[in-house]
């Protein structure tokens, strides 16, 4: 009886002593030509950093290794480190990486059916995300030295702040130093270090630093610049003599020409991830230009400064990224400490876990808006490893969208046959059922494809029952898509109308009440404050600020803007109630309420008086987004960095909007063609024809001749204009009607004058052909003339449809005034030629024979000619013969 508990003990002794043994296995030799390869991570995702070494057939050591967890990782195994090849890895440990890694050193052993002969790339594997955090590559030929050098792994590294570190290696032989700036920062934010002048007092640490200057650029393009500080201010250069002073580059101080003199640091490398940016550059130690850049001495102790800030794009004053005033608290956003570079350090613990990880762009779907689907290139897909070709959404690379349930959201789909878009519940996308998991549809499958010609569209109406977060895929190849986020409720559910503003970069949005209007824009990406204003563009616009002060609180200003430079923008104080404005990941949304007719009573000198908005007519809306806005005192630094290119027409009571369109300069062509044709030579020739011809010899009919002729070829062209512009005739318009009746009645002319009768001799009567045709070219001409007027305020009117109103209104005065001012000449002309007849008739008594000449333009359609003058047809017949072309 005693026994079986002993023997039970030291069974279960034995399985224990047989455990501690399992490591090592009993056949781990080293055989591999991999052992003691050694090589550094490369950093993909979740500040993956560390050291690996593999120490015999079927183990290798992690050393120094940093992660941020993910949901299930992995180690995991891999032919190449291609997309493909990657996804298509597999799992090579039971160890699983499931906790933030800081500093860590640990042994893996591989799966015993697993060896090392199966993988060229290791990687640490989120499973149920397929993501890569990190990986090396295997390469038995180079195992002597470290195989890898990340650009993310350095020698040394220190802490400035607790969102901020610098890493550095020096370079000895190349008299040069490496250093990484690794900060939790935003995407607009620039990060700065640099020596201080040796020279320089206690406080004085800035005046006279030599400092570069890194961030990303608007494409997510890292950079670095050599900064000097003269000044404590922001970059100002005097537009005089073209001097600079305060936190400028080095360049500027020299002047364009010698800018490759004074260029010291150069780029190696940049990226930002999980909201972490980092960049790395070289400079020299001792070898610099004394003027603007301060020699370290790799022994000394020197002081070295720092700071984090908001990058100011460039604009059209100035090409850098410069710096903005870092402000904040010290050591926390800018600071100072002693370093000796050759000392080694590194009290950086573990990963940097930023705050906010998520930079990607954010798309918010509204209902009348469709999304445009289209594929393209990869450059900064959230969530590697990805195919070279991902999915964009209102072209931006893989966005997360935003829908709201209960709105249905439209996919324009245009991404090629290739790429079938759908929702769906697997994060992976590409099918789950052919990796034999389940998934959930929500929209979209096998037919969702297009192209742009062609686009397919798609509607998706998310509903009470849809998750939080769900995915829009490609069915036919995995993660080219990205999240969807699902949320109740928003801007679109509490105003009645949105339209989009030029570009796709902000969204406008109102509410007509009786006598008030409520106002949201949203802008698509992130910016330091956003402006929408009423007019053609900023400049004479009463403009609409909303941004985030310096204390975090969201503001909505109303200004009045009448010139290009900061000294235009004048503060207005609009009634604006329920004002809101809030940023979400960078991106503003701003709200408010004014009336519609700002009502000030007595004080109607004040500008903003004038700003009244009438719902019937369309009001033209612009846009500027730029990095910063100070309240009160404006600087340079509101200018914006990126505004509409055209303003939008929004028609406030329809609720939809139109491009305004730059008059297509092809129809305004033909337009003035046709004006020059009909408003000026056809009735300078009819004119010429009526009232030239008592002048001796033929020139009124040259004149007649030259006019008709260069007006019809004119004509014609102008119409070739029309035709090859709008690709075709669509006569469904009234315009082309009456077009085609006058150039029809205009082309009879030619014809007609060629086939006319013979012209009567001297004193005899004309043939009733003769009369007959000179009443049919009278009558065609004139009329031409009337019908072409007729077109031509039409073809007005559809330039008013299709363009500017104001303009075409304008066009149009100008036309009914060219009108009347022809017809009082006309009137005048015809006033005195009846007073030449009627002194001719009754001046001269009745000597009315052998001057045909001087009496053939007696009106021929004057009804009482005929009655009147029978005895004298011959000598009062008019003459209005066109003579043949070859005379
Ligand atoms: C271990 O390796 C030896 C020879 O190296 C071999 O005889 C033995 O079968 C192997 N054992 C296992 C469990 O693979
Ligand atoms: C990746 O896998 C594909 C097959 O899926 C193969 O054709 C290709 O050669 C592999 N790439 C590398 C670099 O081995
Ligand atoms: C992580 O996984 C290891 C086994 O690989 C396990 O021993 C450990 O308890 C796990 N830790 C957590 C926090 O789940
Ligand atoms: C190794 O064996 C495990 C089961 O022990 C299996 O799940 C895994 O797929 C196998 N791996 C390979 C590469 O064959
Ligand atoms: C392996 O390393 C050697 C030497 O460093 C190099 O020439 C070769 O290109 C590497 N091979 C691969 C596949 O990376
Ligand atoms: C690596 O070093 C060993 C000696 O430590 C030497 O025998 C071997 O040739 C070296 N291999 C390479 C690829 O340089
Ligand atoms: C520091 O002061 C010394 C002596 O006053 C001077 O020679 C040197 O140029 C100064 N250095 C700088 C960087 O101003
Ligand atoms: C500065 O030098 C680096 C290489 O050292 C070069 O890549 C970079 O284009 C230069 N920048 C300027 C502004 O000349
Ligand atoms: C990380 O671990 C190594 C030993 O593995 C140690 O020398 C080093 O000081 C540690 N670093 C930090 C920042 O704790």
């Amino acid at each position: 009886m005693l026994r079986e508990p002993i023997l039970i003990s030291i069974l279960i002794l034995q399985s224990l002593l047989f455990l501690g043994h399992a490591d090592p296995p009993p056949n781990c030799t080293r055989s591999s030509p991999l052992v003691d390869f050694e090589t550094e991570f490369k950093m993909v995702q979740h500040q993956l950093r560390g050291y690996l070494k593999i120490i015999d057939d079927c183990s290798f050591r992690v050393s120094q290794f940093d992660m941020l967890p993910g949901s299930d990782v992995h180690w995991w195994g891999a032919v190449a480190s291609d997309f493909d090849n990657l996804t298509s890895g597999f799992v090579v440990s039971d160890h699983k990486l499931n906790h933030t890694y800081a500093n860590s050193t640990f042994v893996v052993r591989l799966m015993p059916n697993v060896t090392w002969k199966m993988i060229r790339v290791l990687a640490a594997w989120d499973l149920p995300t397929a993501s890569d955090f990190g990986h090396v590559v295997l390469n038995a030929t180079a195992k002597n030295k470290t195989a890898f050098e990340a650009p993310t792994m350095f020698d040394n590294c220190k802490v400035l702040s607790g969102s901020f570190r610098v890493r550095w290696s020096l370079n000895v032989e190349e008299d040069s130093i490496e250093i990484g700036l690794e900060g939790a920062t935003g995407v607009l934010d620039y990060m700065a270090f640099g020596w201080a002048n040796p020279n320089s007092t206690d406080s004085d640490f800035m005046l006279g630093a030599d400092v570069a200057v890194t961030g990303f650029k608007e494409d997510g393009l890292p950079f670095v610049d050599d900064f000097f500080i003269t000044r404590y201010s922001e970059c100002v250069t005097n537009s005089k003599n073209g001097s600079a002073q305060g936190v400028c580059p080095d360049s500027i101080y020299e002047g364009p020409d010698r800018v490759g003199l004074v260029n010291n640091t150069g780029l190696i490398y940049g990226h930002r991830r999980d909201g972490v940016s980092f960049v790395r550059y070289r400079r020299p130690l001792s070898e610099v230009d004394y003027k603007y850049d301060h020699p370290v001495d790799r022994f000394a102790n020197m002081t070295v400064i720092w700071a984090l800030g908001k990058i100011r794009p460039p604009d059209s004053l100035q090409p850098y990224y410069l710096p903005q005033n870092h402000g904040g608290l010290p050591f926390e956003s800018y600071g100072n400490l002693v370093l000796n570079v050759s000392q080694h350090v590194n009290d950086c613990k573990g990963p940097l876990d930023a705050e906010d990880k998520e930079d990607q762009d954010v798309i918010v779907a509204d209902a009348k808006v469709p999304l445009v689907v289209t594929s393209g290139p990869a450059l900064h897909y959230p969530n590697p490893p990805n195919p070279a070709k991902v999915l964009f959404i209102n072209k931006k690379e893989a966005p997360v969208l935003r829908v709201e349930r209960g709105v249905p959201v439209t996919f324009s789909i245009q991404a090629g046959h290739g790429v079938a878009l759908y929702v769906t519940s697997d994060s992976i996308g590409g099918n789950a059922t052919m990796r034999n998991l389940t998934e959930t549809i929500y929209a979209g499958g096998p037919d969702a494809h297009g192209v742009q010609g062609t686009p397919m569209d798609l509607v998706w109406a998310p509903d009470r029952n849809t998750p939080d977060l769900v995915y829009y895929h490609s069915l036919f190849e995995k993660k080219m898509g990205w999240k969807v986020e699902v949320v109740d409720g928003g801007l679109s559910d509490m105003y009645n109308n949105s339209v989009v503003l030029d570009d796709q970069q902000v969204t406008f949005f109102w509410t007509l009440s009786k006598d008030s209007i409520s106002i949201a824009a949203r802008a698509e990406k992130k910016s330091g404050y956003l402006a929408i204003a009423f007019g053609s563009e900023m400049v004479f616009s009463y403009a609409y600020v909303g941004w985030i002060d310096d204390n975090g609180v969201g503001r909505v200003s109303s200004y009045w803007i009448d010139g290009r430079d900061a000294s235009s923008i004048h503060l207005t104080h609009e009634n604006l109630t329920y004002v809101r404005c809030k940023t979400e990941n960078g991106v503003i949304t701003f709200e408010f309420t004014r009336p519609l007719d700002p009502a000030c009573g007595r004080e109607k000198s004040r500008q903003e008086c004038n700003n009244i908005i009438d719902p019937t007519t369309p009001v033209k809306v612009v846009w500027a987004m730029g990095a910063r806005w100070s309240g009160e005192r404006l600087s340079e630094r509101n200018m914006h960095t990126v505004t509409s290119t055209r303003p939008i027409r929004v028609q406030l009571k329809r609720g939809s909007a139109e491009a305004e369109q730059d008059l297509l300069p092809v129809l305004a062509v033909h337009g003035f063609m046709m004006f020059l044709a009909w408003g000026i030579l056809f009735p300078g020739g009819i004119l010429a024809a009526r009232y030239l011809k008592h002048f001796k010899g033929d020139g009124w009919y040259k004149i007649h001749v030259y006019l008709q002729y260069s007006g019809l070829v004119i004509v014609l062209i102008a119409l070739l204009f029309a035709v090859a512009e709008l690709r075709g005739f669509h006569l469904s318009s009234v315009h082309v009607k009456f077009g085609f009746t006058t150039i029809f009645l205009a082309c009879i002319q030619p014809v007609n004058a060629f086939l006319r009768p013979q012209r009567p001799a001297n004193g005899e009567l004309p043939s009733s052909k003769r009369v007959f045709w000179e009443y049919l070219h009278i009558i065609v001409g004139r009329s031409a003339i009337v019908v072409a007027i007729a077109a031509l305020f039409s073809g007005m009117k559809h330039l008013g449809k299709k363009y500017d109103v104001e303009n075409a209104h304008r066009l149009n005065w100008a036309l009914v005034i060219w009108c009347l001012v022809v017809a009082l000449i006309v009137i005048y002309l015809e006033y005195r030629e009846r007073q030449r007849i009627r002194n001719q008739i009754f001046g001269r008594g009745n000597w009315v024979l052998g001057n045909i000449e001087d009496d053939d333009s007696l009106d021929l359609l004057s009804p009482s000619r005929i009655p009147a003058n029978k005895g004298s047809e011959a000598s009062l017949i008019m003459e209005v013969q066109l003579e043949p072309l070859n005379r």
